[in-house]
């Protein structure tokens, strides 16, 4: 049997890529100084719909069902509705701004496609309870330097940058209510993937064609962003940077800056995507906890394929996903079974990663099942007790030493 359509099993190799991304991942939210939180797999499914309009994507996308005393519950598709209610619920515990990440699984009922798959892992980092350009700015530099740090460089990935106040100051000045201007970004987030008819049918109640979303997008100044991006500048990364009003983002709380992060030659879908949120977190504490909000998402599916696809980024993953110098303690002698299985015991309490035969096996086949596990150097234990040999497996040079010695020559790892 094999596991449903979407989801994984991880196999040891892959449980190995998932930790590798997931390290850089927390290593890089720590450099900037964010801590990490996490919520629970189950919501209520409420809190889902609440902010988000009949039909809009994610809806559909719910897995939801009912549970025995029949109340909706959904699997989480993402964190910020989470984020949102647990930073209402308890706001006043924390310094702002707050600067809080997770990594966590999430559920989506997608259709089958490159990138995308019906369980994933997600980074998340949000800057809560700061509105300046500065914070926005932050949570840019985060979501490059996390790319930066799987050794991505801009040649390899671009961050579109773009605002919603612009849309929103557009669709006004075209006469589109909010429900209209909803309904218009909704179309805007799939300009690049549906064709024109389809979405000139959808648009027609709001008065405007595709035709008028995409003059607006070519004639887009920077105005609205231009202070993030001097700021990115000051940094030194504004070569990451491409302001681009063709994104809007398909989750209907963003408010104003949003931005998604492509690969250069754009044969993926998003590796990662966000914006300002500033009117969740109050709505769902009606107006108790009204923290202005931005953050991003970046998941590991489509992370992976570039990685695949980058030879500088897959050998540093490979580097990464090596087995970490182990010690294989090789019982030549079953005789000694006992004052081997004492060396084994002292030496995995140095701190070295150690293993041996559980049954009486040839020495060649010993050594092969050392160099399997990636072991760099072996520990024969023979007749000659209470001498040892020690061997580097790589250049097949030993050296012998006294079992009092041993933790001495070997030293710490
Ligand atoms: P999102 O754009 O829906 O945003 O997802 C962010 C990233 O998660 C995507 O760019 C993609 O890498 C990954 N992702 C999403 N869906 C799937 C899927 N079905 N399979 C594999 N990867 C996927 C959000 O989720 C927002 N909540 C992010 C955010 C945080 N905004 C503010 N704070």
């Amino acid at each position: 049997m094999l596991a449903l359509p979407g989801f994984r099993d991880f196999y040891p190799e892959e449980c190995a890529r998932r930790n590798y991304v997931v390290e850089v991942w927390r290593a890089v939210a720590r450099r900037y100084g964010f801590v990490e939180f996490d919520g629970p797999t189950l919501e209520a499914g409420e809190l889902y719909r609440k902010k988000n309009e009949e039909g809009a994507e994610i809806l559909d996308q719910l897995y939801s069902f009912r549970d025995r005393g029949g109340r909706e519950l959904a699997l989480r598709p993402e964190m910020t509705p989470t984020l949102a209610r647990m930073v209402a619920a308890r706001e006043k515990h924390y310094r702002k701004p707050m600067k809080w990440f997770c990594v966590s699984n999430f559920f989506r009922h997608e259709r089958q496609q490159k990138g995308r798959l019906r369980e994933f892992l997600q980074f998340n980092a949000d800057l809560i309870g700061e509105s300046s350009p500065e914070a926005d700015a932050e949570t840019v530099a985060l979501a490059i330097d996390l790319l930066r740090g799987f050794g991505f460089g801009v040649e390899d990935f671009v961050v579109r940058l773009s605002d919603r106040g612009a849309w929103r100051e557009f669709l006004a000045s075209r006469g589109c209510d909010a429900a209209g201007a909803a309904l218009v970004l909704a179309c805007a987030d799939k300009l690049e993937r549906e064709p024109a008819e389809k979405l000139d049918e959808k648009l027609a109640p709001t008065g405007l064609a595709v035709g008028d979303l995409r003059e607006f997008i070519a004639a887009g100044s920077p105005g609205a962003f231009a202070p993030v991006l001097s700021a990115l500048e000051a940094r030194g990364l504004s070569g990451f940077v491409e302001p681009d009003l063709s994104i809007v983002r398909g989750l209907a709380y963003y408010t104003g800056v949003v931005f998604e992060v492509f690969d250069r030659s754009k044969s993926l879908r998003a590796l990662a995507g966000g914006g300002r949120y500033d009117g969740l977190i109050g709505g769902l504490s009606d107006g108790a906890a009204d923290l202005p909000a931005i953050g991003f998402g970046m998941g590991d599916v489509v992370l992976g394929h570039l990685i695949d696809a980058t030879p500088a980024a897959d050998a540093r993953r490979r580097a990464a996903c090596m087995s970490s110098c182990g010690i294989y303690v090789v019982i030549a002698d079953e005789a000694r079974r006992a004052d081997a299985l004492r060396v084994v015991q002292e030496i995995r309490d140095l701190g070295w990663r150690v293993d041996f035969p559980l049954k009486p096996a040839k020495v060649g086949r010993q050594f092969q099942d050392a160099e399997a596990a990636g072991a760099a150097r072996a520990v024969l234990i023979g007749a000659e007790w209470p001498e040892l040999k020690i061997k580097t497996l790589a250049t097949r040079t030993e050296e012998v030493c006294e079992r009092s010695a041993l933790a001495g020559v070997l030293g710490k790892p």
